[in-house]
């Protein structure tokens, strides 16, 4: 059944919090899933292990295990979540090329979205290498109510040929940082029920793709 991957080389752009979300949302719905953390510092991992869903979690870096065990839990699990590392090593590609969907968290700065295009360069490599997988979507992460940039950066991304700019904005928000340390998602955690909601939808329109 589906993989769907979080990966940007960018670091600190919300590859671990979308994808812990994404599997955690999943999870709340019953669906049979596998969390695979593919980056050495381990965060993703780190933080299931301190949830009380008890998601199975694998820590898989190695370019070639990935291609053996990606399939395999693709057989056996409902969804299979993967948790990029910010890198463009043969990891990231054999991610890319075996995902059914691959979604880019994009932060509302300059350097960001500058770097972005090299995110998307090798999403589509990975698409001529398979003939169209995966289906490429990117999400405007941390960013800031009513200001410039973001309509900016709106604006910029959706622009880009053949990727999908999914419509919801997760914005900073501090119960967003809080959640690691609270052994939680965001969906548990008390007055911060429009993250929550941002996530949800962000949840559903990843899985709208799919369709
Ligand atoms: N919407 C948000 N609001 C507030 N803080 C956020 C938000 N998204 C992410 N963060 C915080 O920003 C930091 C980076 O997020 P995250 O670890 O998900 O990025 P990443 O892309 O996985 O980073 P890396 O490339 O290092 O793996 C974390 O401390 C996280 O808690
Ligand atoms: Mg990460």
């Amino acid at each position: 059944m589906p993989i769907i991957s979080f990966c940007n080389q960018k670091g600190g752009c919300g590859k671990t919090v979308g994808a812990v979300h994404l599997a955690s949302w999943l999870h709340r719905k019953r669906k049979k899933i596998h969390f695979v953390d593919a980056d050495p510092q381990s965060s993703g991992a780190t933080w299931m292990s301190l949830l009380s869903s008890q998601i199975p979690t694998s820590k898989i870096t190695d370019a070639n295990e990935l291609i053996e065990r990606l399939p395999e839990l693709a057989e056996q699990f409902q969804f299979v979540v993967v948790d990029g590392a910010p890198n463009t090593t043969e990891s990231t590609r054999a991610i890319l090329c075996l995902s059914d969907v691959s979604v880019t968290p994009i932060q509302p700065t300059g350097l960001d979205l500058h770097s972005a295009s090299e995110a998307i360069r090798l999403i589509k490599s990975a698409q001529k290498i398979t003939g169209g997988r995966p289906i490429a979507a990117v999400f405007l992460s941390r960013a800031s109510k009513g200001t410039r940039l973001k309509e900016e950066a709106l604006s910029l991304l959706s622009q880009i040929p053949d990727v999908k700019l999914l419509k919801t904005v997760i914005h900073n928000k501090q119960a967003i940082a809080d959640c690691f340390t609270q052994q939680c998602s965001i969906f548990e955690m008390k007055k911060a029920e429009d993250s929550a909601q941002e996530f949800e939808q962000l949840c559903k329109e990843i899985l709208g793709l799919l369709k």
